[in-house]
Parts: structure tokens; C-alpha cells; sequence
């Protein structure tokens, strides 16, 4: 017992190291873009600068010449690489149609995708829509009726439900939850319920019917740009960094959070995660004498575009298999099987830069008229791609050229 305030003042100092670690470990990397980083408001200037305003409506306002990106009609189409992807398939289609209406895409850079991207992501629900049928079920089967009730109906311990303001977005959510852990681990023998765990979809579906009750207009915007520095901070400020390693460097009590992952987590999913995990991390953090920190405004979205750009939400994707698509899908033909370029298409990656959603989005704007009449010339399909195939062919083309080959 009483050794834990030294062992905690080491530990600290280890931290206040390994941050430093952190830094030139994040500069050695190229920064990648996300839409977390975008502006949104910026967004919406810009989606009316760059033309897209003339074809494509918002929830209704706008042209009506192609889809309304406002609603989310397919649900498949609701993240972030699934608009990519849709888009990349589309684009001969969209080239065709500016032709007709005389317009020229005008370039756009990795920046003003971002802010596009945040814009789309505020005015769409990008994440994977829940199911809130489902999710009234699971806010009474894994008890948090017991303590809040629903416009009345349920227990008294903790607020109605319907009378919580801004906890309806991911982040908000990821957030509310946060800091309500403590309250509810203190509550919680006094009705009797375990600590509730979420799997898979859960989340969505719970968010979704919190969606319903809780209604209004999103009030996330306020919360982006977030800024992944910030973010950074905060990480060892909050003292995560005293648990928590990035590549191998920090603390191992809890999970290295660069070490990738099966599949892709979304935001909501990553509120789930969080948590199911907080039972051990307060035990952790009770057995370290570190404080619960709190989340606060900002913070959230600040702590997630930073952990956007250690690629902790990104799948893990397969270098090898990423490698067979890029054959299969047709893009070999141009740039090479090792994306190594050939006389019809430039080499790819290994420029330092990180190829993600944003990257191709950019390049697609950018390059794709150019990449679509050489398959004409060629007179060869536009090589489509199909919805998972983002997150291996990014491992193929963010790996270095040597480790690429078979
Ligand atoms: C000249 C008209 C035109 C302009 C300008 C235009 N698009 Fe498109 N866009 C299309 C067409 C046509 C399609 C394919 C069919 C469809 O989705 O209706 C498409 C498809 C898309 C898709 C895939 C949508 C989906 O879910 O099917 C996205 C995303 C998209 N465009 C984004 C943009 C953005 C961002 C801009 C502005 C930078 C833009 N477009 C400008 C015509 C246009
Ligand atoms: C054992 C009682 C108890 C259970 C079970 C419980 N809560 Fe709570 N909850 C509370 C109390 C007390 C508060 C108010 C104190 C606080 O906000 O920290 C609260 C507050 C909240 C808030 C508001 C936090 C904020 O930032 O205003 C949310 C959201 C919430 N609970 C969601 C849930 C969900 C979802 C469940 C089910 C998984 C659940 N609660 C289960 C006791 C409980
Ligand atoms: C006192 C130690 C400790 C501190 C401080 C701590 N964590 Fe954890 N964390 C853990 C442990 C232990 C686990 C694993 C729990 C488990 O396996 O259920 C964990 C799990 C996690 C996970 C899930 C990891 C995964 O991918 O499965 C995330 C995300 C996470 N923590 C984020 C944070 C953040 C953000 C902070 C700072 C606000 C933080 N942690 C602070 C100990 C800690
Ligand atoms: C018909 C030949 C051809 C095919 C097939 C092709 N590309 Fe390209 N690609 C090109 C050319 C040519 C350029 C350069 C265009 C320019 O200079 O504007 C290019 C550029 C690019 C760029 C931008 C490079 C940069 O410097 O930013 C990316 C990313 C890209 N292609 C990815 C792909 C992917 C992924 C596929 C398969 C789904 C694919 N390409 C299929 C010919 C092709």
C-alpha cells in the first residue's frame, strides 16, 4: 500500500519518456489525413465551390441529376471507405455526366477531402446504422432500466433517459458513457446487475434507440476539426500513456493500441469497446493510484482523431491479400503486380505519405479522369471495386516496396 505513490511517480516519469518516444515515432510516420480532422463547415463551402452542390442534392436541396448524399438510403453505403469505394466505381459515370453538363472537376487536396469528408460524415449518419427496436430490448436486458427510466417508465437512480441532452452522436456517446461509468459502478450492487457488455452491433442498436428517444437536431459539429495533437495530449495527460503502449513503447498493463486488429471499429463500436474494458481499467487505475480522468467538450473527438491516426479504427488488413486484389480488381495491368508502375500507370505508395480512405478519394478526383481514358484506350473495363477491399489494399500499398513482393 505504501508504495504505490512511488510506483505511480515512476511510472510517470516513464511516461513523460516514452511521450517522447511517441513524437519522433509519429514524425517517422507520414500523417495521414481523416475526416475527423476536416472542417465541416469548410466542407459545406467547399461542396458548393467544387460543383458538387449542381448534381448532387443534401436531405433534398440541391441538383437532381445524381444520388442525394445527404440520406442514407442503402445501409451498406454509410461509413466512410464504403462512400469511397461507391464513389470510385461511379466516378466514369459522374466524368461522363460533367462532360455532358460542360463542367471540369476541379482538383481538390487532401485537406479539402477532409473537410468534404466531415461535412458528408455530419450530414449522413456514417457509421453502421443500428437497429432501435433492438436496441429498446437491450436497454432493458442489460439493466440500465433499472436505473434510468424512459419518459418515466423505469428506475429512478440515474436520469430519464429523454432528459439527457447531447449523447445521441458517436462521439458524444463514447463520451457520456466515459465519464457515467463511475456512477454506475457505484450504483450498481444496489440493484443487483452485472456490469453489461456489449458485442458486435450492440452498440449501434443502443445508440439508434437513443437516437429515437433523445431526437433533435446532431449536434456534433461544434465538435470538429478535432485535433489528433490535442489529442495526443490528452493521451498522457489523462495518464493513458501510463497503461497503454503505441508501438511497444508505454505501458503494458492494458493492450498496445497500435497493434491492429480483425476488423475495422467504428466510432460506436469503439464506445462499446471502451466500455466493456472500463471494469478492468478502474481496477488497473485503482491498483496504480491513477485517477479516473474525465472527458470534457472537445476531448473526445480530440482523443479520437488522435487514435484515427495511430490507424487504431482501421482494420488490419493483409499485405498478401491485398496483393490478389490488386491483380484481380485489374489495377495491375497499369501500375504493376507490385505496384512497382509500368509504362501505362505511375508507381504507388512508398512515398512516405499513408494511403487511406481520404488519400484515394483524393487521388480518384485527382488522377481518375487521366486513369479512366487509358482504359479506354486500352479498351478495358473501369476496374471496380468491391466493398472490403479498402482496408487490404491499403496494406499492400502502405508496405514497402521490398516487403510487397511475394
Ligand atoms: C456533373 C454531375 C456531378 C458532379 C458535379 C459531382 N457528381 Fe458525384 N456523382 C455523379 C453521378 C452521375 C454519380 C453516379 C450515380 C449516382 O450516384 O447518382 C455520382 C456519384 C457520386 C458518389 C457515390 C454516391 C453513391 O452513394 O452512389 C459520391 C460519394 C459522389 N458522387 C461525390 C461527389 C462529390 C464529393 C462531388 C464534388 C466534389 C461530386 N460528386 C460532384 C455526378 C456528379
Ligand atoms: C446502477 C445504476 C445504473 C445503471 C444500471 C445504468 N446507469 Fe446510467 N447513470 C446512472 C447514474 C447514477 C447516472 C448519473 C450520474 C452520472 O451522470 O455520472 C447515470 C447517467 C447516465 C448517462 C448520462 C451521462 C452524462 O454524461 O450525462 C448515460 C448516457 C447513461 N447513464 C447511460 C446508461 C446506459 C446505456 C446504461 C445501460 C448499459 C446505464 N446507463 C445503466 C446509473 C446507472
Ligand atoms: C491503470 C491502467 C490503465 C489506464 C490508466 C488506462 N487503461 Fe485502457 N485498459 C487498461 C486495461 C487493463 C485494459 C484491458 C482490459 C480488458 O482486457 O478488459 C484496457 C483496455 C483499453 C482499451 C481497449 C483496447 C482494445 O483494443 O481491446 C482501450 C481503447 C483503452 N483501454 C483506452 C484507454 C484510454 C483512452 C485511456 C486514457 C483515458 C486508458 N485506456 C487508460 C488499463 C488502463
Ligand atoms: C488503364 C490503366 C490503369 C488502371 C487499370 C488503373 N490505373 Fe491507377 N492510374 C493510371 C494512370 C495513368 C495514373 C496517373 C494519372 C495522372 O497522371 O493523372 C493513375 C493514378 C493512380 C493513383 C494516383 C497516384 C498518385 O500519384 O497520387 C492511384 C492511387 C491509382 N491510380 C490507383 C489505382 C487503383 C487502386 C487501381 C485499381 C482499382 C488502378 N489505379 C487502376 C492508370 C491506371
Amino acid at each position: 500500500m505504501r508504495r504505490r505513490p512511488i510506483v505511480w511517480l515512476a511510472t510517470a516519469l516513464i511516461a513523460l519518456t516514452l511521450l517522447g518516444g511517441v513524437l519522433v515515432w509519429q514524425q517517422r510516420r507520414g500523417r495521414s489525413q481523416s475526416f475527423l480532422e476536416g472542417n465541416p463547415v469548410n466542407g459545406a463551402y467547399l461542396f458548393q465551390a467544387k460543383g458538387c452542390l449542381h448534381c448532387h442534392a443534401i436531405s433534398g436541396s440541391g441538383g437532381h441529376i445524381a444520388s442525394d448524399l445527404g440520406l442514407v438510403t442503402t445501409p451498406g453505403r454509410s461509413n466512410l471507405g464504403e462512400l469511397v469505394t461507391t464513389m470510385w466505381n461511379h466516378a466514369p459515370e459522374m466524368w461522363r455526366r460533367m462532360q455532358k453538363e460542360d463542367l471540369r472537376a476541379a482538383p481538390m487536396t487532401e485537406g479539402e477531402v477532409s473537410d468534404l469528408f466531415a461535412f458528408l460524415y455530419l450530414v449522413r449518419y456514417m457509421d453502421e446504422p443500428g437497429d432501435a427496436a433492438r436496441g429498446r430490448r437491450l436497454f432493458e436486458s442489460k439493466g440500465c432500466m433499472q436505473c434510468h427510466a424512459v419518459r418515466g417508465q423505469g428506475g429512478k437512480i440515474g436520469p430519464d433517459l429523454a432528459a439527457i441532452s447531447g449523447i445521441d452522436t458517436p462521439i458524444e456517446w463514447t463520451q457520456a458513457l466515459w465519464n457515467h461509468a463511475p456512477a454506475m459502478e457505484k450504483n450498481i450492487s444496489k440493484v443487483g446487475v452485472a456490469w453489461p457488455r456489449f458485442e458486435k452491433s450492440e452498440m449501434n442498436d443502443l445508440l439508434a434507440y437513443v437516437r429515437e428517444v433523445v431526437g433533435g437536431p446532431r449536434s456534433e459539429s461544434k465538435l470538429l476539426p478535432a485535433d489528433p495533437r490535442h489529442g495526443r495530449e490528452l493521451f498522457n495527460s489523462k495518464s493513458c500513456v501510463v497503461c497503454h503502449a503505441l508501438q511497444g513503447e508505454g505501458g503494458h498493463t492494458g493492450p498496445d493500441l497500435t497493434a491492429g486488429r480483425q476488423s475495422p471499429l467504428s466510432m460506436v463500436q469503439f464506445a462499446g469497446v471502451m466500455w466493456n474494458h472500463s471494469p478492468q481499467m478502474y481496477q488497473a487505475m485503482n491498483a496504480h493510484g491513477v485517477q479516473r480522468p474525465v472527458f470534457g467538450g472537445q476531448e473526445m473527438a480530440d482523443l479520437m482523431a488522435f487514435f484515427n491516426s495511430l490507424r487504431y479504427f482501421e482494420a488490419n488488413g493483409s499485405v498478401e491479400a491485398g496483393r490478389g486484389l490488386f491483380t484481380s480488381r485489374g489495377c495491375s495491368r497499369c501500375h504493376g503486380a507490385n505496384a512497382q508502375g509500368t509504362s501505362l500507370g505511375p508507381a504507388l505508395g512508398g512515398s512516405g505519405r499513408h494511403v487511406n480512405s481520404v488519400a484515394l478519394a483524393t487521388a480518384l478526383w485527382r488522377h481518375g479522369p487521366e486513369m479512366y481514358r487509358r482504359t479506354q484506350s486500352l479498351g478495358i473495363p473501369w476496374p471496380k471495386l468491391e466493398e472490403n477491399d479498402l482496408g487490404d489494399l491499403f496494406a499492400f500499398l502502405n508496405a514497402k516496396p521490398e516487403d510487397r513482393q511475394k
